[in-house]
């Protein structure tokens, strides 16, 4: 069985967390890409999918959506799961709270399993000045918010879900 991590991120930040998620499923027996959204070209060759994005200002990249869009008849035929990473500072103090505005939409499209919202990472001086201005007036707070513990937690959830279609089928 093999399963592609397709991300959008501008900064590196999500796309370290396809890669997390990747390995956690490498590491329980899942042959595994993890690639840039862009950079996929079809779905041929895969069993499931997981999609990701970076959100901006309450959306989902660009990219990751056209992705959606699309890929949704193959989408369609087999199992997703989708993550956003955005939110930053504490995890019971979420900034900006709630589920990007896309997710329930990309929900239904992709008729995913799941959906997961990890902590990211703000580092100033990788933003450039627009982003920085944007930042400063949410009062977004500098750092990397990370939990590599939940990522790790949903490659196992997902590796579960796969081995118990598997065995099904
Ligand atoms: C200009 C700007 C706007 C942002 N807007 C949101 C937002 O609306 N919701 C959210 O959860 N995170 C928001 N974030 C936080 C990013 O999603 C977070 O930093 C994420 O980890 C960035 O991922 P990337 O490094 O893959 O681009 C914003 C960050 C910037 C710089």
């Amino acid at each position: 069985m093999r399963v592609l991590v397709a991300a959008a991120s501008r900064h590196h930040g999500t796309r370290e967390i396809a890669e997390a998620i990747a390995t956690g499923l490498i590491r329980r027996g899942f042959e595994t890409d993890a690639v840039p959204v862009e950079h996929v070209t079809t779905l041929d060759g895969y069993d499931a999918v997981v999609l990701g994005s970076a959100v901006y200002m309450g959306r989902w990249l660009g990219e990751a959506r056209r992705f959606a869009q699309i890929h949704t008849s193959a989408l369609g035929m087999m199992p997703v799961w989708l993550f956003s990473s955005g939110p930053v500072g504490p995890a019971d103090h979420p900034i900006p709270p709630g589920t990007p505005a896309d997710v329930p939409v990309l929900m239904r499209l992709t008729q995913a399993i799941d959906h997961r919202t990890f902590p990211g990472r703000l580092d100033m001086r990788r933003l450039h000045f627009a982003e920085r201005a944007a930042v400063r007036t949410i009062h977004a707070p500098e750092g990397d918010s990370r939990d590599w513990d939940a990522v790790d937690r949903f490659a196992a959830e997902i590796a579960d879900e796969l081995r118990g279609a598997h065995v099904a089928a």
